[in-house]
């Protein structure tokens, strides 16, 4: 079963969103991480915490370097994408994102989870968890086949980033 062995978890979202910052508060104190930076714009991170594999992937490149990024979802197991909740003005953008990340096969077939976090909730004029939801389209989705779920978070500080992680381990149990 999928509560066996080891589960690759691939984070994702557009530059700016507060991935890096928000996974620090993932990160085992002393995790090796490996950086590599395969192309210019283009950046990779890998660190493992318990038996969660975590790949992070920053899409800010967009389809510039979509090759390059596909072939991450082979073998990975959930997905956590990251939204700035602030920026209303890239909200139609990260939807794009989130859209082609909910087209793979991978995610269609496999009832794979979907935790989105929601960030910088801490800031004046941040969206709500439901008008995210809205934005991004996560509505409209089936949770039978996707289940999903958003998260709202600061990442200065930590604020959510357990909750959500303890969620997305619960639903791949
Ligand atoms: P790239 O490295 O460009 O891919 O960005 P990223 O997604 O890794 O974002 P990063 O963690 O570098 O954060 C971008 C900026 O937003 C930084 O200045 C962070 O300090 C800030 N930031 C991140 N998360 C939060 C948050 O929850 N609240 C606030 N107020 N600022 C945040």
């Amino acid at each position: 079963g999928r509560s066996r062995g080891n589960m690759r978890i691939l984070v994702v979202g557009l530059d700016n969103s507060g991935k890096s910052t928000l996974i620090e508060h993932i990160k085992p104190n002393k995790a090796s991480t490996f950086e590599a930076t395969p192309t210019v714009g283009f950046q990779v991170q890998e660190f493992a915490k318990n038996n969660l594999n975590f790949t992070v992937i920053d899409m800010s490149g967009q389809s510039r370097y979509r090759t390059l990024w596909e072939h991450y979802f082979c073998n990975v197991h959930a997905v956590i994408f990251v939204v700035d909740s602030t920026d209303r003005v890239r909200m139609c953008v990260a939807k794009e994102e989130l859209e082609e990340v909910l087209k793979h096969d991978e995610v269609q077939n496999s009832g794979m989870p979907i935790l989105v976090y929601a960030n910088k909730g801490d800031l004046p004029g941040s969206m709500s968890r439901q008008e995210c939801a809205d934005e991004l389209g996560l509505s409209g989705l089936n949770d039978e086949q996707t289940p999903w779920h958003i998260e709202k978070s600061n990442a200065l500080v930590g604020l959510g980033v357990e909750e959500g992680v303890n969620w997305l381990v619960q639903t791949l149990q």
